[in-house]
């Protein structure tokens, strides 16, 4: 016989790897029980009222603490169902929701909703349906995004609806590439830049973000002096002062574009429970159909958005992350190179759980700012073997191409934005250039094969 209430560590096996298969294993009131749980590690303080008859057929009350006071937020009815969930049964629930003014309604179930059930819930403004491979993200997101206890934040499961209501663009449509990477100074800034200098050779539109309040990308990349100076940036769109499409600037390169980061950007934060939100509104605006090249207006899309974000400030790199299709992780071979690789890993789960469909997923590590010998990552220094060991364990590849240390880089870093960033192009004679050509056509082939 089956237990009826599973104890506590089958619950915590299940929240560490979920599956729909693993949640069905469970009896009906186990079941309501692991979802009281997953409410609990998401920051609600949870009533289990399953079984106590008061008609409703409700079966969990979820409660915060609003203008100090605690609050019933939200009512939940669970299904451990294998067939989708019919009409009839959302329509009771949202009859039992309706005397808890002002709460929302959450049913959850292992399966899915019938398409006339998702009609019926339509009708009405707080009832929110979540199936079996939602509940899967949502536990994912909150195992990877909220720490245990911490009773500051509360992650609402309609995240993972209001996720999948945002139209992302296609890789095939346009490229986002987050370059990202807990560890500082390893070559985040400088492959952005080379990567779009590159692309702008081929003709490729470009647009480059810069979400480090440093700015080092926005200094190094050489603006165009326009007639009316644009003095927009990202931390005035996330400070909801202006779009994003506003904050888009014209640089010295035919095809890139930036959107500049000002010092200010560190200020702004969306505090703990604005986070989530906040991260959906950035994805849902940079893949809108408004984000086109200006000077082509409605003729066409950017081919590339590239993100480069900041070392180790978890929500910026968020940011870049919801957005990406691909992430690019510059590392170099010293010894703990790989801990910040991993710490990112951690970010991108959880990121790819909460946006679903067409989320980042990690392209490869790159070798960079290398000074052994050897053309290829296959080829390089026993550190470098290492690396590649350690990282490819968890499933990181590592890119082919690698990049070399080069005087150039090395010499135009903190100097003024008409210097250019790889030295002088000197057709194929710098090292730097030549690396971060072959990197950016080993890129294309990857995203080519992953469209
Ligand atoms: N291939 C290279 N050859 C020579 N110097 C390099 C190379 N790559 C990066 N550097 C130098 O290393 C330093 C750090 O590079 P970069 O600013 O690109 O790193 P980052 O990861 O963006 O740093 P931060 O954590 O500050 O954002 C810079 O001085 C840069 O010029
Ligand atoms: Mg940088």
């Amino acid at each position: 016989m089956a237990q009826s209430i599973a104890p506590n560590e089958t619950f915590a096996q299940i929240f560490a790897k979920p599956t729909v298969a693993a949640m069905l294993e469970l009896t009906p009131t186990g079941f309501e029980h692991f979802v009281e749980y997953v409410f609990q590690r998401a920051g609600y303080r949870v009533n289990f009222i399953a079984g106590v008859y008061d008609g409703s057929g409700l079966d969990l009350h979820l409660h915060t603490t609003f203008n100090g006071h605690d609050t019933l937020v939200a009512v939940v009815q669970v299904k451990r169902f294998t067939d989708d969930v019919a009409p009839h049964f959302v329509n009771a629930f949202a009859g039992s929701t309706l005397p808890h003014m002002g709460a929302r309604g959450y049913l959850v179930t292992t399966s899915n909703y019938k398409a006339d059930a998702r009609a019926q819930a339509a009708k009405h403004e707080n009832i929110y349906l979540i199936n079996g491979e939602q509940f899967v993200r949502y536990i994912n997101y909150i195992r990877g995004s909220r720490s245990e206890g911490d009773l500051s934040v509360v992650i609402p499961p309609e995240s993972i609806l209001v996720a999948d209501s945002i139209q992302r663009r296609s890789v095939k449509q346009t490229r986002y590439i987050a370059i990202a990477n807990n560890k500082g100074g390893i070559g985040k800034t400088t492959t952005a830049i080379n990567m779009a200098q590159v692309l702008d050779s081929l003709g490729q539109r470009v647009l480059l973000v810069d979400l480090d309040s440093q700015g080092n990308l926005t200094q190094r990349c050489p603006q165009h002096k326009q007639v009316v100076p644009n003095p927009k940036h990202l931390g005035t769109y996330l400070s909801h002062q202006c779009t994003l499409t506003d904050a888009i600037r014209q640089t010295d390169y035919a095809n890139v574009w930036l959107i500049p980061a000002a010092p200010d950007l560190r200020l702004i934060d969306p505090g703990a429970n604005g986070f989530t939100a906040s991260i959906l509104d950035f994805a849902r605006d940079i893949h809108a159909s408004e984000i086109v090249p200006p000077r082509y207006q409605t003729l066409s899309d950017f081919d590339w958005v590239i993100l480069d974000t900041p070392t180790a400030v978890e929500y910026r790199i968020r940011l870049a992350l919801g957005a990406a299709h691909f992430i690019v992780i510059p590392t170099q071979v010293e010894t703990f190179a790989a801990s910040g690789v991993f710490l990112l890993q951690e970010t991108a789960n959880a990121i790819s759980a909460l946006t679903g469909k067409n989320g980042c997923r990690i392209a490869g590590a790159l070798i960079t700012d290398y000074h052994g010998r050897g053309s290829s990552s296959s080829d390089v220094s026993d550190k470098g073997t290492a690396l590649r060991a350690g990282l490819s364990g968890s499933g990181i590849p590592m890119f082919n191409s690698l990049i070399h240390h080069d005087q150039g880089i090395e010499n135009a870093h903190g100097k003024p934005p008409s210097n250019p960033f790889v030295g002088k192009w000197i057709q194929g004679r710098n090292k730097g250039e030549r690396d971060y050509k072959a990197f950016v056509e080993e890129m294309i082939i990857y995203v080519n094969s992953n469209i």
